[in-house]
């Protein structure tokens, strides 16, 4: 349900767990896309919507101990969660802020401002981008990271996979966040000053076997179904027994060796002009 932020999910220990789950299976293309992107030892580094800080902790890795990481989120639990996997780490550089991204301002500017799956659950994700540049000095690094969720599929198609999928992409659209995030940004950041920015794409695939691929698929549809009921959306007992629906999901005709491609994550990433 929506949250003060506006934010579609919210941070019950499930949920907590669904983000933990998500962070690993998308570090890789993290940590690939923040390199290229232009992170480097010593910057100064915003990341906003830090959620449980996967994001600021692999930031805080490119960056060693001569950089420093400012981690934001607008929900005070969850920056619980994030300060306590830093510490866990022994990552003294992160420091966290409890802050809506519209009331930050610096007092110096930095030198890259990083997000991840934040601009998709944002009302003016242009009003947030140009604001957020403003914070950066001029030749700083902007990028963010959405996902593509329409993109997410099976090979070959399924057909209750491909049912999941749809109701997870109207249930999001429904609440206000957009689904196409991966490849609006580049439309995104052009509208809010800044320059083409260069796109990469990654992401984790897997057999339905997989229970990191059951337990994403069933993590984000428990979390929408709610949402999907109020919307009013298409429901039955097939899609709305949790319980019974991985197995269902696994027994589908061509699903033995079927290969499910979760949401695939676009990395947006340019300099802000000087
Ligand atoms: C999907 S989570 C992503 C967390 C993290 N970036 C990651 O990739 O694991 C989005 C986060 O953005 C935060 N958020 C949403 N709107 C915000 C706003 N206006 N200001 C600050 N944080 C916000 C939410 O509280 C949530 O923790």
């Amino acid at each position: 349900m929506p949250t003060e932020t506006g934010y579609v999910l919210g941070h019950d220990d499930p949920e907590v767990e669904r983000l933990l789950l998500q962070g690993r299976l998308y570090r890789a293309h993290t940590e690939q896309a923040l390199r290229l992107a232009g992170l480097e030892p010593g910057m100064r580094v915003l990341d906003v919507g830090c959620g449980p800080g996967d994001v600021s902790i692999t930031a805080a890795h490119l960056v060693g101990p001569t950089g420093a990481v400012t981690a934001v989120d607008a929900q005070a639990a969850i920056l619980d969660v994030a300060a306590l996997r830093a510490a866990e780490r022994r990552l003294s550089t992160i420091t966290f802020r409890h802050a809506r991204i519209e009331d930050l301002g610096a007092a110096e500017p930095y030198d890259a401002v990083i997000g991840r799956l934040l601009l998709m659950h944002l009302p003016d994700p242009v009003a947030a981008l140009r604001h957020l540049t403003g914070l950066v000095r001029p030749g700083g690094v902007v990028t963010f990271q959405d996902f593509q969720v329409s993109a997410a599929t099976s090979v070959p198609e399924l057909p209750l996979f491909t049912r999941v999928r749809d109701l997870i992409v109207r249930s999001f659209r429904g609440a206000g966040a957009n689904t196409e995030m991966g490849t609006t940004m580049h439309e995104l950041f052009r509208r809010a000053g800044l320059p083409a920015p260069r796109l990469i794409m990654g992401g984790y695939l897997g057999p339905l076997s997989d229970p990191d691929v059951m337990a994403f698929v069933m993590g984000v549809w428990r979390v929408l179904l709610p949402v999907a009921a109020q919307l009013g959306l298409d429901l039955d007992d097939t899609v709305t027994d949790l319980a019974a629906l991985p197995g269902r999901l696994r027994a589908e005709p061509g699903a033995e060796n079927a290969i499910a491609i979760l949401p695939p994550l676009v990395t947006a990433w340019a300099r802000r002009p000087g």
